[in-house]
C-alpha cells in the first residue's frame, strides 16, 4: 500500500478560529443545547461527533496497489446490487475508478435522495457529505464513510454553539429577521438549525439561488462557513453592505450599528485548499499563456474569482472543460486530483493547475483504497464498519433544510 501525500491543509498557527482539527479529524462538532420552543421535542438529544475510526487491521497495511484492486473489485462484484459508490470529484483514481457515480456535493446529495434500491451506500468524500447522504438516504439504507477521520477543515470552523450565539446577538442587537444558510460543508447539527429557523443549505453550484431566496424571507442572511463563498455569491448578487464575523470576538469584530446595516453576514471561515489560489497565480499563469482561460472554485478569495475567467462548482469546472474545443489551455484553481484527472481525460487540451506548489486537500486524500477494500470486504462478510448515521432529531431538521434546497435546485 502506498501513499504520496506530502502536503498538508494545516491552519497556519496564530489563526483566531482555534476550531480547526481537520489533520485530527475530528472536529469539535458542538454537542450543545438546541434552544427553546423545539417542535421536535419527543426525539432524544442530538449526538455529536464523528464516531471514532478503529484502526485498520494490520492486514490491509501491506497489501500492494494491485492486491487491493482486486480484492475491491471482487467485493463489489459480490455485492452487486446491494451496494452503490458514491464518489466526490476530489477522490484520487485509485477510489473514483470504484465510484459507481461521481459528482460535486449537489449532484451526490441528490443521488442520495433519489437510489433508494441499494442496500449500502459507500460514500468516498468528506463526513458532512456521508452524513448528507444518511440524512436523505431511505430507512433501509446504511451510509459507510470509508475513513471516519475524513473529515473538512472549513466544516470545522463553524460549531452549534457559536453559530447559535451569534444568531442570537444578531436578533438581539438588530430586532429583526436574519435568516440562516449553510454551506454544505458543514456538520448536520448546523444543517439542523438552518432547518429549524427558517434557514435553507446551500452547495457551491446553488448558492446564488438559495442566497435569493433566504434574502427575500429576511432583513439579512447568516452565510457559514465560508466566508469566501458567501462574499463571491454577494458580489455575484449585487449584495453590498456585508460584515465578517468572527466567532472569537465580542459581537463578531462589529459595531451594532454595522451589524444593523448589514444584508450579509460572512462567517470567519475558509477552505485551506483554496485559500492557496492567489492573482498573482493567474497573472503568471495568462503571461506564461496568453490565451489561457482561467476557471476556479468560488471557494477562492474574492480577488482571485474577480482576476479568473469563470467560476463555478467542481461540476460546472469540469462541464466547462468539457464544452471548450480542442487546443484550449486552462489554469484551474482547485483541488489537484480533479485537475490531473480532467489533464488525462483532455489529452486534446492543456490543462494544469493554478498553483505550481499543488496540494490535495488531505482529508479527501484520506479514503485511501485499503479503507475501501476493508469496509466492502466487512459488508460481504455482513458487517457494518464506518456507518455515518445522524441522530434522529438531527435528522430531522437538516433534512428540512436540505429538502428546501433540493426544491429549489440548482
Ligand atoms: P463542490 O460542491 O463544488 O464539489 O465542492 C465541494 C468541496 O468541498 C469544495 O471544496
Ligand atoms: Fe473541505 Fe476544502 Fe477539502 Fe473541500 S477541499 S473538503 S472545503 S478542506
Amino acid at each position: 500500500m502506498t501513499d504520496n501525500s506530502t502536503c498538508t491543509t494545516e491552519r497556519p498557527a496564530g489563526d483566531p478560529v482555534s476550531a480547526f482539527t481537520s489533520l485530527a479529524g475530528l472536529g469539535p462538532q458542538s454537542a450543545g443545547a438546541y434552544g427553546p420552543g423545539a417542535s421536535f421535542a419527543v426525539l432524544p438529544p442530538r449526538r455529536a461527533g464523528m464516531g471514532r475510526q478503529e484502526p485498520l487491521p494490520a492486514e490491509y497495511r501491506t497489501l500492494s496497489d494491485d492486491e487491493l484492486d482486486q480484492r475491491i473489485a471482487q467485493a463489489r462484484a459480490h455485492l452487486g446490487d446491494r451496494l452503490v459508490i458514491l464518489g466526490h470529484h476530489y477522490q484520487r483514481d485509485e477510489i473514483i475508478r470504484f465510484a459507481d457515480f461521481r459528482g460535486d456535493s449537489f449532484k451526490l446529495s441528490q443521488l442520495a435522495a433519489e437510489r433508494h434500491d441499494a442496500e449500502y451506500i459507500v460514500f468516498c468524500g468528506v463526513h458532512f457529505m456521508a452524513e448528507s447522504a444518511d440524512i436523505l438516504s431511505a430507512p433501509h439504507q446504511q451510509v459507510i464513510l470509508p475513513n471516519l477521520t475524513a473529515g473538512c477543515s472549513m466544516a470545522d470552523m463553524a460549531n452549534l454553539e457559536d453559530v447559535e450565539e451569534c444568531w442570537d446577538t444578531l436578533t438581539e442587537v438588530c430586532g429583526d429577521r436574519t435568516i440562516p444558510v449553510t454551506y454544505m460543508n458543514s456538520a448536520a447539527d448546523l444543517k439542523a438549525f438552518c432547518g429549524e429557523n427558517g434557514g435553507i443549505v446551500c452547495t457551491s453550484s446553488n448558492a446564488p439561488a438559495l442566497v435569493r431566496w433566504a434574502m427575500a424571507r429576511g432583513q439579512r442572511v447568516l452565510f457559514f462557513p465560508d466566508e469566501h463563498l458567501g462574499r463571491n455569491t454577494a458580489h455575484r448578487l449585487g449584495i453590498g453592505r456585508e460584515v465578517v464575523w468572527n466567532p472569537r470576538l465580542a459581537l463578531g469584530d462589529n459595531t451594532a450599528e454595522a451589524l444593523r446595516a448589514a444584508k450579509i453576514v460572512l462567517w470567519k471561515g475558509f477552505c485551506s485548499v483554496h485559500d492557496r489560489f492567489t492573482t498573482a497565480q493567474i497573472a503568471q499563469a495568462r503571461a506564461d499563456y496568453p490565451d489561457v482561460r482561467v476557471i476556479v472554485h468560488p471557494e477562492c478569495r474574492r480577488e482571485v474569482v474577480a482576476a479568473a475567467d469563470l467560476d463555478g462548482s467542481t461540476e460546472v469546472i469540469i462541464q466547462a472543460i468539457e464544452a471548450a474545443p480542442p487546443g484550449t489551455t486552462w489554469a484551474v484553481g482547485t483541488e489537484v486530483n480533479l485537475v490531473r484527472r480532467l489533464a488525462a481525460e483532455h489529452p486534446d487540451q492543456q490543462i494544469f493547475c493554478l498553483d505550481p506548489i499543488v496540494c490535495p486537500c488531505s482529508t479527501m486524500y484520506r479514503i485511501h483504497p485499503a479503507y475501501l477494500c476493508w469496509v466492502l470486504e466487512n459488508l460481504v462478510e455482513g458487517r457494518v464498519v464506518n456507518q455515518v448515521s445522524v441522530d434522529p432529531r438531527t435528522r430531522y431538521w437538516s433534512q428540512v433544510a436540505l429538502e428546501r434546497m433540493l426544491e429549489l435546485g440548482n
